[in-house]
């Protein structure tokens, strides 16, 4: 058991290393899938690769408990269904390795009130009832740099939407190091997919697809049936032309340019390829390809989750190896950063 561990343990500075989380705040839509999952599955062979299904990110927003632990279960199925190996890559959800809130609680020191402030995912979570928001919505950005310098990530695949967070990463990190006068951490780096880095809602281009949006219809779940998937692309909002014939056309127009990227992300073609297909074709003959090249996307998926979540005790003892792993190697952290600042443990 311990030479498995050491595995693990076994990587310094040098090593390429990959941490990502997604939240069970909600169901898994497309926009995970190809922003960020895709891309876990991706690079899981040239990186030592190690997922967080981030439970206690989830409770910033008031969770219902049975409902929480349900998505948790849900989002590792997705993981494993798409292709993630639980062997090979370390896999658990956040809230069985406490070494994420200790180093939250010391990095929360290192942050500076105006770089969270300057945060524009609080904003938009919080809206105007800001001061009704939890201090934990608030605060969030700190435990997710805790997340990824706890595992020495030097890369972290994210849609656009984390780049912010993971800038402030970086200047926790770089400021802890000049505190301490010591490279503790490692600056990561972001990983985007260029065309699928922010999937739009399918019923406004100008916002991202999102597991919050009070519309069904902006988002296509990975455990949507295929008639489901054929509705939302059917209600999905477009214009009145006709398919563009060129890349400059289509980038002007918001909803088909999303539909595209979809596509070209599904279908694995490149988008040129796609645009030229379909130049000045019917919308609705677009939409009716579109809807099979995602069923074809989803609907492998969509079944093996199922059947995963049939047997919970195998997905509990997934998150529960996946976490005594993680811990292995965010205890060496923790030791590793008190000593530093100063604290006197075991
Ligand atoms: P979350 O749970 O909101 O989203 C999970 C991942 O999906 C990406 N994503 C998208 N990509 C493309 N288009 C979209 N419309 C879209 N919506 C979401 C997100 O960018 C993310 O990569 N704070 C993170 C979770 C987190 C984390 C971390 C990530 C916690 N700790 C450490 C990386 C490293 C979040 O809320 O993701």
């Amino acid at each position: 058991m311990l030479e498995y561990y050491t595995k693990y343990l076994d990587y310094n500075m040098s090593d390429k290393v990959i941490f990502s989380g997604v939240q069970p705040s909600g169901e898994i839509h497309i926009g995970n899938y190809l922003g960020a999952i895709t891309q876990f599955v991706n690079y899981q062979a040239d990186y030592k690769s190690i997922f967080s299904i981030v439970d206690l990110h989830a409770i910033t927003v008031w969770q219902d408990p049975g409902a929480l632990k349900n998505s948790t279960r849900e989002v590792l199925a997705i993981f494993l269904a798409s292709g993630l190996d639980e062997s090979k890559n370390i896999i658990f959800n956040q809230s069985q390795v406490p070494e994420h809130t200790q180093l939250a609680w010391i990095l929360s020191c290192t942050a500076r009130v105006g770089w969270l402030n300057r945060m524009t995912q609080f904003k938009d979570k919080a809206g105007k009832n800001r001061e009704n928001a939890s201090i934990g919505l608030y605060t969030y950005p700190v435990l997710m740099a805790a997340d990824i310098l706890l595992y020495s990530a030097s890369h972290v695949p994210v849609g656009e939407d984390q780049k912010q967070h993971l800038e402030l990463a970086r200047d926790i990190a770089h400021k802890f190091n000049t505190d301490y006068n010591e490279n503790c951490f490692i600056l990561p780096e972001p990983l985007m997919n260029k065309s699928t880095t922010r999937i739009m809602s399918l019923r406004d281009g100008s916002n991202k697809m999102s597991k919050s949006d009070i519309s069904e219809y902006s988002r296509i779940l990975m455990t949507d049936s295929n008639d489901q998937i054929s509705l939302k692309i059917k209600k999905a909002k477009t214009d009145s032309l006709k398919m563009p014939d060129t890349l400059k056309g289509a980038e002007t127009r918001l909803e088909i340019n999303n539909l595209l990227n979809i596509y070209s992300a599904c279908g694995l073609i490149d988008k040129e390829e796609v645009i030229s297909k379909y130049a000045s074709r019917e919308i609705s003959l677009f939409k009716k390809d579109l809807t099979e090249v995602i069923i074809k996307t989803v609907e492998p998926i969509s079944i093996k989750t199922n059947l995963l979540l049939k047997d919970e005790t195998y997905l509990d003892k997934v998150l529960r190896e996946g976490a005594s792993k993680a811990r292995v190697i965010a205890d060496k952290t923790i030791r590793n950063i008190y000593d530093k600042i100063g604290m006197i443990s075991k």
